[in-house]
């Protein structure tokens, strides 16, 4: 916590001197106490490392599609498609696994966690979402999302109940879903800290091609049963879209203060803007109604999935901040929950970027208050050679 002191003491009067001194002391003598004020956020970008190289390793073409979460035990998970072939959205893929037990200093060996064998259109991640009542992580993911070669498109469920060392095998949806085409994140889904429907697992994705939109499964049991929540439809519904059509796309859900879910989404066809579409339900994903909806001018988009976090009553974005270009990946951070953006954004990386997502600790320790965690689709020439983590210090510019 550092005063601003232009000229020195010798302008300040007495009871400035007095409020500095006891502010010096409070922070030298209870530095847990210490609470830094959301108006003071200036983040820096305290280290970064590549976690995936597309090319360079093994059975893999290129790595996208990275995803991130906190555990309940306090690790960092990271996730991403091992393509095998290609770059393409298409084919075969690994779902890749590396784990952090030391807030990301270091990580664990690339495990493979899913192999979907030959398919012509495997597997798409999707969503990893964290129960903390139950201390468990659940990644869900599709297997024939595009229908490329293959049918029916499976919305499939994988959890873990220790810390992410082990995965249950694969759980079919279809069944509780029924059938669907359906893509969840990429990102995270949320369990509701807040009423209404605290406890609840809110995952929410897209759907695909003519039957695009937004739409939310739901479990109000830990995982064991979902269902279909809130749908935001694309307009014309099952029907052929034009450019600029309004076509909501991949999303991020986050819960606010309030225990309402906002919902960032990808503007698919650019309909009224190139800018992020945002979407609020006020009954626990149940549904999302257009009367909640707003363009958001500020938040420019190339159309791409980009990342959002609710912080200590903060809301933060990441996007590749251009309405051209996946370039210019850049960090903003509201104090108005999403009403309005502080001007000074941190760019990340100025090339290449793509997806990205954010996570953090929330043990309520000092230490975890002050860092937020972005994983992001990083390169020179192209956005996808590399999966980057990057640890940010929330005061670290000051
Ligand atoms: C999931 O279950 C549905 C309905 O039984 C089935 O048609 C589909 O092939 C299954 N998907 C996978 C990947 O096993
Ligand atoms: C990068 O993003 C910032 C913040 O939105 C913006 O002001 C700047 O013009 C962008 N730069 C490029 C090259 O897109
Ligand atoms: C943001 O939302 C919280 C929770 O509803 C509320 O207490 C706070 O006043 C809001 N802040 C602003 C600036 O609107």
């Amino acid at each position: 916590m550092k005063n601003k002191v232009s000229g020195g003491l010798s302008n300040m009067d007495a009871g400035n001197r007095l409020t500095a001194l006891s502010l010096l002391l409070s922070a030298v003598l209870s530095p847990g106490l210490c609470i830094i004020s959301p108006a003071e956020i200036d983040p820096l970008l305290y280290e970064e490392q590549l976690l995936w190289v597309s090319g360079a390793q093994g059975q893999v073409n290129t790595y996208r599609i990275p995803l991130l979460t906190f555990t309940p035990e306090g690790s960092l998970l990271a996730f991403a498609e091992g393509r095998k072939s290609s770059a393409s959205d298409v084919g075969a893929k690994f779902i890749a696994v590396r784990r952090s037990t030391d807030k990301g200093a270091t990580w664990s060996p690339t495990s493979f966690i899913i192999d979907d064998g030959l398919q012509p259109d495997g597997l798409n991640l999707g969503s990893v979402v964290v129960d903390e009542e139950v201390g468990s992580v659940i990644l869900i993911y599709s297997i024939c999302f595009h229908q490329y070669l293959c049918s029916p498109s499976s919305t499939m469920m994988v959890e873990s109940t220790d810390d992410g060392l082990s995965w249950s095998p694969p759980r079919n949806l279809t069944e509780q879903l029924g059938a669907k085409i359906f893509v969840a994140g990429p990102g995270f889904g949320i369990q509701k800290r807040y009423s209404p429907a605290k406890g609840r697992l809110v995952v929410c994705g897209h759907g695909t091609i003519e039957g695009d939109g937004v739409f939310c499964i739901l479990s109000d049991d830990h995982g064991r049963n979902w269902y279909n929540g809130a749908a935001l439809k694309s307009i014309p519904y099952n029907q052929k879209k034009k450019p600029q059509d309004f076509n909501p796309d991949e999303c991020q859900p986050v819960e606010m203060k309030d225990g309402s879910i906002v919902i960032n989404v990808r503007n698919q066809n650019n309909y009224h803007c190139r800018c992020r579409v945002v979407v609020r339900s006020y009954d626990g994903g149940l549904s999302l109604p257009i009367d909640n909806l707003f363009f958001d001018y500020a938040l420019v988009d190339p159309v791409v999935a980009a990342g959002a976090l609710q912080k200590d009553g903060v809301l933060y974005f990441t996007n590749p901040s251009n309405d051209q270009h996946r370039i210019n990946l850049t960090l903003r951070w509201s104090l108005t929950n999403g009403t309005s953006w502080e001007n000074k954004a941190v760019q990340i990386w100025a090339g290449p970027s793509g997806y990205s997502c954010i996570t953090s600790l929330d043990s309520g320790s000092p230490e975890d208050r002050k860092y937020i965690f972005v994983i992001y689709e990083k390169g020179h020439k192209d956005y996808d050679e590399t999966v980057s983590f990057a640890k940010i210090h929330l005061y670290g510019g000051r």
